[in-house]
């Protein structure tokens, strides 16, 4: 069913605000925290090359490009070197950052944020907008947002394959033998595996899932039990978004510099 725009309730002109605290300040630390990361990640995705670190044994896969699709002859990818007829540009990161990107960019907090900071709508609560009509997200093309659940799926198995890669980067290759160890990139791992999980398990849509539809929860005391794991790490989901956006560009940037040799990785065991 169709919906026509609705009018907005109370007419202001762009800006317009009896608000007197500092309103326009979070949009733009939004605007600059994600245009940083989307310049720097776009970048990273295109680059193609620096992504696996291997040096002094090491087994450190960059997030950006895991699970690595294609790969050099050293490198543990899925299905060898990369096809001959697939264009120079595309980087095995193009093949798989589809899935985490649309789910940040579908995410319930980020819609928030960035309606607010790369479009004005609105510009905040009770601030006036560059438009007189609000059409929402109940039509085309923002009701596509509502995509967002179905990325879920594919993001719990992106953590699952992370996490394989932090237990890889406690590997180290000693004379032809893997032997235990930690590196300051297997921490860096790990913690990007910690920080995607706080933000993906505290997703809206899986706490919609584990409990939200049900009507009597108390019923059913495992569910219970993980709805109220869901609803702390949710309560937080803004904290959880920014700190996980940071650290897995960090840790792209980390292997990043350890295999272009600016960095060494510091063995710690
Ligand atoms: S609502 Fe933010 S990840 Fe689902």
């Amino acid at each position: 069913m169709s919906q026509a725009p609705l009018p907005l309730p109370q007419q202001r002109r762009f800006g317009q605000t009896n608000r007197t605290d500092a309103w326009w300040l979070q949009p733009i630390v939004v605007f600059l925290g994600l245009g940083a990361f989307i310049v720097y990640s776009t970048w990273a995705a295109f680059v193609g090359v620096d992504y696996f670190y291997a040096g002094q044994g090491a087994h450190y896969l960059s997030p950006f490009y895991s699970p690595l699709v294609f790969g050099g002859p050293h490198e543990p990818s899925m299905f060898g070197a990369k096809p001959e007829w697939m264009p120079l540009w595309v980087s095995p990161a193009l093949l798989i950052l589809w899935a985490p990107g649309g789910f940040r960019f579908t995410c319930y907090y980020y819609r928030g944020a960035y309606y607010k900071a790369f479009w004005a709508d609105p510009s905040n609560c009770a601030v006036g907008e560059p438009r007189s009509c609000y059409r929402g997200e109940a039509s085309l093309p923002l009701i596509l947002q509502n995509i967002h659940r179905y990325f879920l799926y594919l993001a719990l198995i992106f953590i699952l394959i992370l996490s394989w890669d932090a237990w890889k980067g406690m590997w180290f290759l000693t004379d032809g033998v893997e032997e235990w160890g930690i590196g300051v990139g297997t921490l860096v791992l790990i913690g990007n595996v910690i920080f995607l999980g706080g933000y993906t398990f505290g997703c809206h849509s899986l706490r919609h899932l584990i409990g939200g539809r049900f009507d009597s929860l108390s019923k059913k005391p495992a569910r219970m039990k993980a709805y109220e794991c869901v609803t702390c790490l949710n309560k937080s989901h803004m904290r959880w978004a920014w700190i996980s956006l940071f650290w897995v560009g960090f840790t792209d940037f980390y292997i990043r510099m350890c295999a272009m040799g600016v960095w060494t990785d510091w063995r710690i065991i």
